[in-house]
């Protein structure tokens, strides 16, 4: 791919990051709490563009569009799972978010196996299939790691 094609791509995603993140089915993930005082919508926005910027970083050659999906998507369970008292939210959640996803914004099979498998290695049986996978995966531990520890020293 070209130097002036890849940066069309790279700026073409981060527009999408901007259009989803006024979509009012996205903007529901407000009403609920991730970590500390993050909410699963600000998250969301976290992980998309923490995806963009190891792709870049890494120099890798991804769907740009399916990888803003899926990370934009992944936590689109629409529940706050701390008043829910669901002890294994951490297993059940990227299924119902992946279904929820899919029910609203029809997922390619690469965006619901990125949905489905971001918990990896938790949910061990749901391996990360392709690097999109892999990338939003690791862009939600580092955001996960961060939030939770901003939250621990706030
Ligand atoms: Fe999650
Ligand atoms: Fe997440």
């Amino acid at each position: 791919m070209t130097d002036r094609k890849n940066d069309k791509n790279v700026r073409d995603a981060e527009q999408l990051v901007e259009e989803m993140a006024k979509d009012p089915r996205v903007l529901r993930m407000k009403s609920f709490t991730q970590h500390g005082k993050v909410s699963t919508y600000e998250h969301s926005l976290s992980v998309a563009r923490m995806s963009l910027k190891l792709a870049k970083g890494l120099r890798l050659n991804v769907d740009r569009e399916e990888m803003v999906r899926g990370a934009l998507l992944h936590d689109y369970y629409l529940y706050d799972w701390h008043s829910r008292g669901d002890k294994l939210h951490g297993y059940h959640h990227p299924d119902i978010a992946a279904r929820k996803a899919d029910e609203d914004f029809s997922l390619t099979s690469k965006e619901r196996d990125i949905i489905r498998t971001h918990m990896w290695p938790l949910t061990f049986l749901h391996v990360p299939s392709s690097k999109e996978a892999v990338i939003v995966c690791i862009a939600d531990k580092i955001c996960s790691s961060k939030e939770t520890l901003e939250g621990l020293l706030s």
